[in-house]
């Protein structure tokens, strides 16, 4: 008996039966709705108190924050800030520590704050957890692809969970940057180029990492970031400045960062870049007028590390003093990790350029923040705790079921997949490609740096646990794997992370023979290709999506061989793959799958599991293509005229794959749209509902999508805009009604043409179906 393989399997069939009996034996797994242990009035009282009795220098301590690689604010009288991190806490100059992770470390400086600083207030100790601190789940963009915020919201309380147990109270996560460029390195961290999947996606993940309130056990404070823009750098290229139009901030980049809010997300982090040609990290449109007028965001802000004292690389600031004094005026809480505002304020305080006042005001909402988390009473955490805590059955069971329903099937010619590993077809298989026993590649970036610990389940042990002794597993690694430009990530003193080291050209040829020598002797290849974790994330953008360093070479010369082929994408982001969608019967999307990786694509390689997950970002055919993203208007001859069947002369406009895509081993019918009001007023809200079927022998999960369409008004509308979605588990041939709602929150929009937001008295269409392609189509108009 596996129990390993049993596990999951009911998991699947079972997941939220399961999640329940859970959360009833451990009392933190499900958000449940409590009241905050502390009110509003008595947080103000305590802050107020607190700030009666605080120096200006104290005030000021309480907006840095240290960063081990703090580098004072470039300027001559920054750089000699040498001080050690205990010395400038004991005098109150840091009001939060980051990049700490190890609980030891963590106390021992929590107890210079409260225990030898004048006024003990603790620190706020702050880390990128992301998609987990140990127990790595799958990155943000594989979860997303799952569509199920019940399940997004799972993984971040589980990383909470252990965030907490470290002694952290602070993750900068979500990132809710929509992204439409996938050569940008970042689209891994967030969910992908929707408005409306990312706001769900990034409301869940607020709710997880926080819990019903902030400062509920075991939970933390979240950031949502990077605010706002970063998503849409020019050419992809990481920290490029991005030029966003009105409507596009509006309508696309802003609706997740407003869910976040909407949340009750605690605190937000500016983004590095220039948007419209201001940083984002000393702009008051985005940090005042939007956030705090518009939006009554209560929270603070931190810049992204560095960003204040880059504000003098950006061309807007003259020195560190300048710097200081323009993130601060436009509502910039918390330095991250420069110094700027420790070594400028309080000259500017006394030059009467800012208050004091004014500080107090940067200073409250941090101070509020830790009342709320409890921070006060319990600053320390149990150093013994953690492992009981990260090393469970429970979290890798969850890993292992995250990653299943975050998997897509993109291809599955005459239904090669799933295999019967009992069956008769196959005796070896041959598992090949530079990923395919990797451990801490499944991880990512950000998984890498902080889940040293948590070992991971690579595709070829979750291959060979699975089939166990009945069949033969061969590996072959084929050659080695590695960014062209090495990431400084490589070179970190925290980040313990290495590519292959680097290969001659016939060493290449030699390991790619090898593969193709061990592919020849088995029935069948598993090729798991794609990126290693440097290859996406911060400082990971790419000009071309190819299979790099001799893979797609390595791909064609084992398929060459005439034996079925399946190939496995590890990988941060969409790659060129128009070859292997003609050439290969079966390709998965794993992303970074996380710890238990290796298991769950086993598991759905051999029918453990159906796969159900969809993509949040569309496919490109070829690199050229980007930026490419199904939301986009219908302008002077569009490919669907006849005679203009493309907009490029060598390459087609649609995508490989669309938006919402993903197959399954079952098959869903959708029939019998129905509005509930083809008139519907301004203003009201109606239903469109629609019956879907598993039409086919096995169980599986569909997510029916609805999308939407105003055929005219004030503005250009997007040819398809998701409004409404629901991951459903259907048995064979059941059937069921789902019911979407469509109302003012659906139907409005930022009209570019008017400047301001408007529901038009208009024609719409409305689809619903498998992805954002999907027939099934209704109308319904409008009326004042
Ligand atoms: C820089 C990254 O842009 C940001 O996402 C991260 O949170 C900070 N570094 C802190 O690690």
């Amino acid at each position: 008996m596996k129990p390993s393989l049993l596990l999951p399997h009911r998991l699947h069939r079972n997941f939220w039966l399961i999640l329940t009996l859970l959360a009833l034996v451990f009392p933190f797994s499900l958000a449940q709705a409590q009241a905050p242990a502390i009110s509003d009035q008595e947080v103000t009282r305590q802050v107020e108190a607190l700030i009666t009795q605080m120096t200006l220098a104290e005030k000021i301590g309480q907006l840095t924050q240290f960063g081990q690689l703090t580098q004072g604010d470039g300027n001559p009288a920054g750089e000699k800030e040498k001080e050690k991190p205990e010395d400038k806490i004991r005098r109150g100059a840091v009001g939060s520590v980051l990049w700490l992770q190890e609980p030891a470390a963590i106390n021992r400086l929590q107890h210079v704050a409260v225990e030898q600083s004048r006024l003990h207030i603790p620190i706020l100790f702050g880390l990128d957890v992301i998609h987990g601190l140990y127990t790595i789940f799958p990155a943000p963009l594989a979860t997303a692809a799952s569509w199920d915020p019940k399940m997004v919201e799972q993984e971040q309380t589980y990383a909470a969970r252990e965030a907490s147990a470290a002694g952290l109270n602070w993750t900068f996560a979500p990132m809710v940057d929509i992204a439409r460029d996938v050569r940008w390195g970042r689209i891994i961290e967030g969910a992908g180029e929707d408005p409306y999947l990312g706001s769900a996606i990034a409301a869940a993940q607020v709710r997880g990492f926080q819990g019903p309130y902030l400062g509920s056990p075991g939970h933390v404070l979240a950031t949502m970031k990077h605010y706002a823009g970063y998503g849409a750098a020019d050419g992809g290229r990481d920290y490029d400045s991005s030029y966003l139009s009105d409507s596009q901030l509006w309508n696309v980049y802003l609706p997740p960062f407003h869910a976040a809010v909407q949340a009750g997300v605690g605190s937000a982090m500016s983004a590095y870049m220039d948007l419209n040609d201001v940083p984002a990290s000393g702009n008051k449109f985005l940090l005042r007028e939007v956030l705090r007028d518009s939006w009554g965001f209560k929270g603070f802000v931190v810049s992204d590390a560095f960003a204040i004292r880059s504000l003098m690389k950006h061309g807007m600031a003259r020195d560190g003093q300048d710097a200081a004094y323009k993130a601060f005026t436009a509502g910039l809480n918390m330095d991250m990790a420069s110094d700027t505002y420790l070594n400028n304020l309080e000259g500017l305080t006394k030059q009467g350029r800012i208050t004091e006042r004014e500080i107090d005001d940067m200073v409250r909402p941090i101070l509020a923040v830790k009342i709320r988390l409890g921070l006060f009473e319990h600053p320390y955490v149990d150093e013994a705790r953690l492992d009981a805590v990260w090393h469970t059955p429970e979290h890798r069971a969850f890993a292992r079921t995250a990653a299943q329903r975050s998997i897509v099937l993109l291809r599955n010619e005459g239904s090669l997949l799933p295999f019967d590993k009992n069956g008769q077809r196959f005796s070896s298989i041959a598992v090949i490609g530079p990923l395919a026993d990797a451990h801490r590649d499944l991880f990512g970036l950000w998984g890498t740096i902080t889940g040293s610990k948590a070992p991971a389940v690579s595709v070829l042990e979750g291959i060979r646990s699975a089939v166990g002794s009945g069949m033969r597993v061969e590996y072959a690694k084929g050659p080695a794997l590695r960014r062209d430009i090495p990431s400084f990530f490589e070179n970190l003193a925290f980040a313990d992370i290495h590519e292959d080291p680097p290969q001659s050209p016939e060493d290449a040829q030699h390991a790619l023979d090898a593969a193709v020598e061990t592919a020849r002797h088995c029935d069948l290849s598993i090729m798991v290709l794609g990126e290693t974790a440097l290859m996406s994330g911060e400082a990971a953008s790419r000009s071309a999506l190819d299979l790099s360093s001799r893979q797609q070479q390595l791909l064609e010369a084992v398929a060459a061989l005439g034996k079925p082929v399946v190939l496995v994408l590890v990988s941060g982001r969409p790659l060129s793959i128009a070859w292997a969608a003609e050439h290969v019967p079966a390709i998965l999307e794993a992303w970074y799958p996380g710890v238990e990786g290796g298991n769950a694509v086993a598991d759905i390689l051999f029918g453990e599991a159906t796969p159900g997950a969809k993509l949040p970002v569309t496919w490109p055919r070829s690199v050229g293509q980007e930026p490419l993203y199904y939301a986009h208007n219908l302008t002077q001859q569009p490919e669907t005229d006849a005679d203009f069947k493309s907009r490029y002369w060598d390459q087609l406009t649609s995508p490989l794959y669309p938006f919402g895509y993903g197959l399954s081993y079952t098959k869903f019918s959708f029939s019998n749209l129905k509005i509930s009001n083809a008139q519907p007023r301004l203003g009201e809200t109606f239903g469109v509902s629609v019956d879907v079927e598993n039409t086919g022998n096995r169980a599986g999960a569909e997510v029916v999508q609805l999308y939407i369409h105003q055929q005219a008004g004030s503005a250009s509308r997007p040819v398809r805009e998701l409004k409404g979605f629901e991951k459903i588990d259907l048995a064979p041939h059941e059937k069921r009604t789902v019911t979407f709602s469509l109302g003012k929150d659906e139907l409005s929009f930022w009209s570019p043409g008017l400047k301001k937001w408007v529901e038009e008295a208009e024609e719409f269409d409305v689809w619903v179906g498998e992805d954002s392609t999907a027939t099934l189509h209704g109308k319904f108009r409008l009326v004042p």
